[in-house]
């Protein structure tokens, strides 16, 4: 009895994550995590400025937001998959870490005038509405760090490793 009561739960666990998985698609970009390389250049490009704010839209398992942590930054992971958002709360109270924030929930429905970089690795078809969220409420100053995908209508300022780019808000 005890076996079919944790192979139930495992698969209601699968079946859920799946579904999840799926419904991000729908929203911004499934998950697909950032390779240790970039995670590095984040870490590097971000420490070089005091006051960074960071916010992480689309946070994952929170790989860039504790690499940002541990450096001392201040962050804020948002992440809409409800497992990654616990796994990255469970990961914070173990570790203890009293510069990052774990935010559940649609970062399109956030407001991110607070934070001076943001990070996202996202898809190519959500690049658009993401650059004119990024420009209608960031800062003047701002910095915007993408994996992989471009905006639209902005050029970067910089490319880091041909596949980090960077945006300042202008
Ligand atoms: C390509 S993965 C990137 C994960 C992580 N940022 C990294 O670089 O390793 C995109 C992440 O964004 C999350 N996501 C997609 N749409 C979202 C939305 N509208 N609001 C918050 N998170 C979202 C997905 O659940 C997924 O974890």
């Amino acid at each position: 009895m005890i076996y079919a009561v944790f192979w139930i739960s495992l698969l209601i666990v699968y079946v859920l994550f799946f579904f999840f998985w799926v419904y991000t698609l729908t929203k911004a970009a499934p998950y697909y995590p950032s390779n240790n390389e970039i995670v590095g250049e984040i870490v590097k490009f971000v420490i070089k400025h005091p006051y960074a704010h960071v916010a992480e839209l689309g946070a994952g398992d929170g790989r860039i937001v504790f690499a940002l942590a541990k450096a001392g930054i201040k962050v804020t992971g948002i992440e809409v998959n409800p497992f990654f958002s616990l796994w990255m709360r469970l990961r914070s109270a173990i570790s203890g870490y009293t510069n990052v924030v774990i935010n559940n929930g649609d970062f399109f429905k956030q407001d991110l005038n607070k934070y001076n970089i943001v990070v996202a690795y996202l898809l190519p078809d959500v690049m658009g509405k993401l650059e004119t969220k990024i420009y209608q409420e960031m800062r003047k100053g701002s910095i915007l760090l993408t994996n992989t995908f471009t905006l639209k209508k902005h050029k970067p300022s910089k490319i880091i490793k041909k596949k980090l780019y960077v945006y300042e808000i202008s």
